[in-house]
């Protein structure tokens, strides 16, 4: 009697892949990520393993967040979170163009690097020419003792457990998570945002690893609707602001497993150019999560509408209607929509490849830890 058995088929825990099963976990992984991070009540944010003292955390000028790819998408978030809690200027930048630019780093800038793996080339150079310029650098990483972790001058780690799939999904999020924790962190140090505007952010965080699970539970639409465009060619993902750095983050994962080529567009500069893409039926996955910004965006979507665009609308419970076709992401604050909203298209990459009978976890031309520049 044999019983046929190979080590990766157990690891997949019934899963058909790795980057399902990643998915899945990212309920977890949130609650992990966040555990003894944060408090119902003032000091609000734990980060005791950060050598930085509310002085020095109060001599920053500027902020460069600087990556690669996945990780990359999760900087523009934190980008946004930091500038508009902390109201510290704030850059995002891919690492191999950063060292490039002679940029602007100094001792009152805090260089934050983020990397799933800790050793991506582009970004371990990034880190060191911001070392050489004086800045303090602080890595945001998934590996304890990879590179990043050992050379900045702190280092937040994210907590994801171990992430097989080429395509990155858990260490994306748990990637903003820590982004979040950390830009209220600089908030309530540097006495920028107030407690009252500070406790419903906390008490969202709290709730995400529910709200990622009541997403997984629409899997069955978004394999309908990525069986429905499997066979296209070209997609468009647009959205304003947050929407607008998952878009770019959405895109990034279909093309990488399902080869499809698409394009992410700040919705509001399609008209500038690009609307002559949009044809009869030219599939577009608009995000729409932003209370203040759903007006536009519907705007910009009735355009390509108007072109023939068949349009899956994703948005904010309790929105105005932005397309026939759409799914209603759950509540929270706008600020964390980023790490419930991409969900949806992590799923949507994964059921357009599995679709096209393409191998999931191992993309052609991809590897998960690029350690060439
Ligand atoms: C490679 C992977 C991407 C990843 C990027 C950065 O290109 O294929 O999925 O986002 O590296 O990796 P890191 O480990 O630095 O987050």
């Amino acid at each position: 009697f044999r019983v046929n058995w190979d080590l990766a088929t157990a690891e997949k825990a019934g899963y058909d892949h790795f980057m399902l099963k990643e998915i899945y976990e990212q309920p977890k992984a949130y609650r992990d990520t966040l555990e003894g991070r944060l408090f119902p009540r003032y000091p609000w944010t734990y980060l005791p393993e950060l050598s930085l003292t509310p002085e020095r955390l109060k001599q920053f000028r500027n902020v460069h967040l600087v990556a690669c790819g996945t990780a990359y998408h999760a900087g523009l978030v934190g980008k946004m979170a930091i500038e508009r809690w902390a109201r510290l200027p704030a850059e995002a930048d891919v690492a191999s163009e950063y060292r490039y630019r002679s940029p602007l780093a100094s001792p009152e800038t805090l260089v934050i690097v983020v990397s799933q793996s800790g050793e991506t080339a582009d970004t371990l150079a990034a880190l060191r020419e911001a070392k050489r310029r004086g800045a303090h650098t602080l890595a945001v990483t998934n590996v304890v003792g990879s590179t990043a972790a050992r050379e900045a001058d702190d280092v937040l780690f994210t907590r994801a457990g171990p992430e097989i799939s080429v395509a990155s999904t858990k260490a994306y999020t748990t990637q903003l998570l820590v982004l979040y924790v950390l830009a209220l962190h600089l908030a309530r140090v540097r006495g920028t945002l107030p407690d009252a505007e500070i406790e419903p952010v906390v008490r969202a965080l709290g709730e995400l690893p529910e709200q990622a699970e009541s997403v997984l539970q629409q899997a069955g639409e978004i394999r309908g609707y990525a069986q429905e465009i499997a066979s296209r060619e070209h997609l468009f993902f647009l959205g304003r602001g947050l929407d607008f750095a998952v878009a770019l983050e959405g895109s990034l994962k279909l093309k990488e497993i399902s080869y499809i080529h698409s394009e992410a567009y700040a919705a509001g500069e399609l008209k500038h150019g690009t609307l002559a893409l949009i044809e009869e039926g030219t599939p577009i996955v608009a995000l729409a999560t932003q209370p203040e910004l759903m007006s536009k965006t519907a705007s910009n979507v009735r355009e390509a509408m108007a072109r023939g665009a068949d349009v899956l609308g994703i948005v904010g419970a309790g929105s105005p209607s932005l397309s026939e076709r759409q799914l209603t992401l759950p509540d929270t604050h706008p600020a964390l929509m980023p790490a419930i909203a991409v969900v949806p298209l992590q799923l949507f990459a994964y059921y357009a490849a599995v679709a096209r009978g393409y191998d999931v976890d191992k993309p052609r031309n991809l590897a998960k830890s690029v350690t060439v520049e």
